[in-house]
């Protein structure tokens, strides 16, 4: 889990007279030992330590990466970090970003930015009272074949969107369905692609095997008109992760696992047309998402990711689990009376 690709990408962020920036990581289970790998490989930033109540967990991630471990987040806090990567159980975000922020450190918050929108919110508000950058993990959009399909649809008239993020049941079951833990990917790729808000959902949901819900077929339209689909569940034996759009003048189809992303373009009257593939970048999501953090604590831009974005998204998420479903019209048949005797 801990070895893995370093990317050879120049590490901008971070780079001037400072000497690099104290971080920490919350929660070092599946995603939070990613964070510390990348962070401890980064030059920007000196990993000071990891907390997680699993001693075995945490011991191992700090004998590997070489930091120090701590049984919760106190004894990180104690040792003067200035930023730290919650990667804790989303229903713990809450709690553990305050206390964070309270003691004046910059936080990325693995997505979702919370369970519910309140408590997001909280977040959001304790960050800008306190004047600390505020991340969301939403890796996706450091994913280098998503961001070579929003270089190709900038300035696009977009028409629509539809996106499978499909896969067998998670190892371990969380707390929580596909909606929260997949669908909220693609709710912030359709913010970001289309700049604009949803205005408009309707959700299909099953729950053909877990208790919670499995299966999501959620339809979205945008305040700008952009149609948008996610197919996602636990339910197909292997891994998908596709990304159709189309626009007024191209189509794009792009695989997420094999990196590919092709153009359709020049529509011709006679049905024909032109395709080719484009180029998409190597780089660890994960790395681009942590050096786009640090430089927003280094510069006070605007994060990648903001606080309020992560709401907005898990705000839509949320809209499609309490959503009602429609009653269908059932056809009235006639029923044959019943003849006695
Ligand atoms: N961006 C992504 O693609 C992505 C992928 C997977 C998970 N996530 C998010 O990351 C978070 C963690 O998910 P995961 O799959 O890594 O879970 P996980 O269960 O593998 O890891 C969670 C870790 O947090 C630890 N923990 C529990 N209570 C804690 C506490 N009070 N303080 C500190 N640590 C505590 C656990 O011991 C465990 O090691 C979730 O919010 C999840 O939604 C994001």
């Amino acid at each position: 889990m801990l070895q893995g690709a370093l990317g050879t990408m120049t590490e901008r962020a971070g780079a001037g007279a400072e000497g690099p920036l104290k971080v920490g990581v919350v929660g070092v289970g599946v995603m939070g030992s990613n964070h510390a790998r990348v962070f401890s490989d980064m030059a920007v930033v000196e990993l000071v330590g990891v907390a997680d109540p699993d001693v075995k967990q945490r011991e191992f991630v700090a004998r590997t990466l070489g930091c120090a471990a701590f049984a919760d987040i106190n004894g990180l806090l104690r040792e003067g970090i200035d930023a730290i990567t919650i990667a804790a159980p989303t229903h713990l975000h809450h709690d553990l970003a305050l206390e964070c922020i309270s003691r004046g450190v910059h936080v990325l918050v693995e997505k979702p930015i919370a369970p519910s929108v309140e408590e997001g919110r909280a977040i959001v508000a304790a960050a800008r009272r306190a004047g600390v950058t505020l991340m969301v993990g939403h890796v996706e959009r450091f994913n280098p074949a998503v961001e070579s399909i929003k270089r190709a649809i900038k300035d696009q008239d977009i028409l629509s969107i539809a996106i499978t993020r499909v896969g067998p049941f998670p190892p371990r079951m969380s707390n929580v369905g596909v909606v929260i833990d997949l669908a909220v990917h693609d709710i912030d790729l359709i913010r970001w692609f289309t700049d604009s808000e949803i205005v408009e959902i309707q959700p299909q949901l099953s729950s053909a095997v877990a208790e919670r819900e499995d299966i999501a077929l959620l339809q979205f339209r945008t305040a700008s008109g952009v149609l948008a689909h996610i197919n996602t569940n636990w339910l197909t034996p292997f891994k998908a992760r596709t990304i159709h759009v189309a626009t007024r003048d191209k189509y794009l189809i792009a695989d997420l696992l094999t990196m590919q992303v092709t153009e359709c373009f020049g529509f011709q009257a006679d049905g024909s047309y032109s395709m080719r593939h484009l180029s998409v970048g190597y780089a660890e999501p994960l790395r681009a998402e942590l050096l786009a953090f640090i430089g927003s604590i280094r510069t006070g831009r605007i994060p990648a990711v903001t606080g309020e974005e992560g709401v907005a998204s898990l705000e839509i998420a949320i809209r499609c689990l309490n959503a009602r479903p429609l009653p269908a019209s059932v056809p009235q048949h006639k029923t044959p009376r019943r003849v006695a005797g």
